[in-house]
């Protein structure tokens, strides 16, 4: 297992999980705004920064529409090489041929034209240094941008901007998290929560967290770019209580970090939760956004 110094790790089960309630919250209309945009390229070339499993590939490939290519960037080659298998999977489950022209290049053949998928390792916290801006047409991302500081934004959006690149970042969280039925605690959890979304995460300064689709708007703004935002919360039903489960679980791990002297009443408010999972009682809404920038 290859693992970078300094990033943050992201489970591959836990992204698994949660892949079909990504796909069911990304906005639609922000996805086709950015195909739009690329109307006129031939066999339009996206750069997806964080692509953990590939996610974000097997739900927006579909809205190309035609032949087109992908460069996943990551840094964890255990996730990388997860991405590549479900993306053949995935493929020849829905009966499209999957085939290596060379060997880090995979190709998937949809009637429409083919997906060609690369792979390259990265710490992202480095960038742009190390990406291939000059041969994409888009940099989208999933995901990532809660995670990352102002100072990568900006750095990210000057070298965009001289090329006159879209931006596509989806599911960036807004700080609107509800479990539901009400419970002793939440407000605890949901403060400490918070506070972990601030966190630095490896990217040069506090985390964006919250303010991520805001400082991204505005960065890009001051390029002159056009930005268009969509809704895209994560609505989590009773049923899928294992979901509910691994996202309350989550949030008390993050608050403990945080609020020590309430460390009784997290474990407490997470034992009523994992109950109510259990027994399919506990939903849940996560707030996101998703933020198309679009060169003016
Ligand atoms: C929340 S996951 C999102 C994965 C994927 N985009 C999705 O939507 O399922 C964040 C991803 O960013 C990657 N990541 C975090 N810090 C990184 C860094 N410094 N360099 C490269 N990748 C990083 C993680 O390995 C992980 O795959």
């Amino acid at each position: 297992m290859v693992r970078q110094m300094g990033v943050e790790q992201f489970d591959g089960d836990w992204l698994a999980l949660r892949e079909p309630f990504d796909a069911m919250a990304r906005n639609p209309d922000i996805a086709r705004a950015l195909m739009d945009h690329l109307d006129e390229k031939g066999r339009p070339r996206f750069l997806d920064l964080g692509a953990g499993t590939g996610s974000l590939t097997r739900w927006l490939g579909h809205f190309v529409g035609r032949a087109h290519a992908w460069v996943l960037a990551d840094a964890d080659a255990e996730l990388m090489a997860r991405a590549f298998d479900t993306m053949m999977d995935s493929a020849e489950a829905i009966g499209w041929r999957a085939t290596w022209p060379q060997r880090k290049v995979l190709l998937l053949h949809p009637p429409e034209g083919a997906w060609r998928i690369e792979g390259i390792l990265t710490n992202l916290a480095e960038a742009p240094d190390g990406l291939p801006l000059e041969n994409v047409d888009a940099v989208t991302c999933s995901a990532l941008c809660d995670l990352v500081s102002e100072a990568w934004v900006v750095r990210l959006a000057a070298a965009l901007a001289r090329r006159r690149l879209p931006f596509y970042a989806a599911l960036n969280v807004t700080g609107q998290e509800r479990f539901m039925p009400p419970c002793p605690g939440d407000a605890l959890v949901a403060r400490g929560f918070a506070r972990d979304q601030r966190r630095a995460k490896g990217f040069g300064g506090m985390a964006l967290g919250a303010a991520a689709t805001d400082t991204i708007a505005r960065v890009f703004a001051g390029h002159g770019y056009r930005v268009l935002r969509g809704a895209s919360p994560w609505v989590i039903p009773r049923q899928a209580g294992e979901m509910a489960y691994e996202l309350a679980l989550g949030h008390a791990e993050a608050a403990l970090r945080h609020e020590r002297r309430g460390e009784a009443q997290i474990r407490a408010w997470a034992e009523t939760r994992a109950d109510q999972a259990e027994a399919g009682r506990l939903s849940a809404r996560v707030g996101h956004q998703d933020i198309l920038c679009l060169p003016g």
